[in-house]
């Protein structure tokens, strides 16, 4: 694909579409953001073009692919929350499933046949083998994690069925930001780990609470696997380039390969804030795995990816300058 296509983002008013626009922009991609700006921001879209508009209204996806030429899509826009889908699996359902239904059904009308999926760990629920593969189990835990699976197959299906090509990229725990710029990650409410503990050692939220400290763990709590948000935009621009010719869907998990321990997460922003973290710990959450750490070699091997931030210090220090 060349630089200079048009790549349609849905969800590029959100944390992770933003950057990935961002970075399409600086590599001179001529980018489309379409958002209903429900959890994104309007401040954060940096398209080329920008569009207002649902997912879940076949219409507005309509007038926008008869407007607009579009070589490609990335396709972000979804509800995240994993203990919002548990009480109100129907929204996951519908927006995260149905609506993709309706992008596939306008791309198919169109003759658009490239999109890249923002896939999750939580497609593994709870993996047996770590670091996970992409040959493990996809046995998701959740109405999110369905969700996303359900995703998937449809992605599979179509491939085959109508000679579309798809990339499934499945992150592990996206954070940092793109130096220099007002972008960010601004989820409300916030579930994920470093905005928290960097919110609570600047006084913005009460102590922090870590949930759990008798998991089977070298320090009892949680092992995650964070990988920077620059690094994921830099995978989606070499799954564009990397995407088959008919036909074709491959997954790729996106992820440091290094787990780290919430009180590890703790420590490290303690050592660059040179501030106590308040926090306190509460028990475990339900469903909470204790070791989630990616394999992402196939993502190195086959589509040429090479993470910039690897370690915990460089992606935690792209928040505080
Ligand atoms: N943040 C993470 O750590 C993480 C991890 C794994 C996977 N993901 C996936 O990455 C994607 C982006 O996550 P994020 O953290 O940037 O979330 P986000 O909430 O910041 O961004 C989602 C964007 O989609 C938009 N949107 C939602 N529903 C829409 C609809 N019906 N029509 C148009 N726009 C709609 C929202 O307004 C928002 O701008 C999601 O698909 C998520 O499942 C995120």
């Amino acid at each position: 694909m060349k630089k200079s296509a048009t790549i349609l983002v849905s969800g590029g008013a959100g944390y992770i579409g933003s950057h990935t626009v961002w970075y399409l922009n600086q590599l001179g991609y001529r980018t489309i953001v379409f958002d209903n700006l429900s959890t994104g921001f309007r401040q954060d879209m940096l398209g080329d073009v920008n569009r207002i508009g649902d997912l879940q209204n076949p219409w507005d996806l309509k007038r926008l692919f008869l407007q607009e030429p579009i070589d490609a899509v990335i396709h972000f826009a979804a509800n995240i929350a994993v203990g919002e889908s548990v009480k109100e699996p129907l929204k996951y359902y519908r927006n995260n499933t149905v609506s993709l239904v309706n992008l596939l059904e306008t791309m198919q009308a169109s003759g658009v046949k490239k999109l890249v999926f923002s896939s999750t760990a939580a497609v593994y629920g709870n993996p047996v083998l770590c670091p996970i593969s992409e040959d493990a189990p996809i046995a998701p835990v959740n109405p999110y994690g369905h969700s996303k699976a359900w995703g998937e197959q449809m992605l599979r299906d179509c491939a085959s069925a109508y000679g579309m090509d798809f990339v499934a990229l499945r992150y592990f725990n996206a954070c940092g930001k793109a130096p220099a710029t007002h972008l960010g990650e601004k989820h409300d409410p916030e579930t994920h780990l470093i905005p928290l503990v960097l919110d609570a050692v600047a006084g913005r939220r009460p102590p922090l609470k870590v949930f759990g400290n008798d998991y089977n763990t070298l320090d009892g709590t949680c092992i995650r696997d964070y990988v920077h948000v620059l690094d994921l935009a830099q995978a989606h621009e070499l799954a564009l380039q990397k995407m088959g010719d008919g036909g074709s869907f491959s997954a790729f998990n996106l992820g440091n390969g290094q787990g780290h321990s919430v009180l590890e997460v703790i420590r490290a922003v303690e050592e660059i804030c040179q501030k106590p973290v308040p926090f306190e710990f509460a028990a475990r959450r339900e469903g909470d795995p204790a070791v989630l750490v990616a394999s992402s070699a196939k993502a190195k091997e086959k589509l040429g990816w090479k993470p910039k931030f690897e370690s915990l210090q460089s992606i935690i220090k792209t928040l505080v300058q």
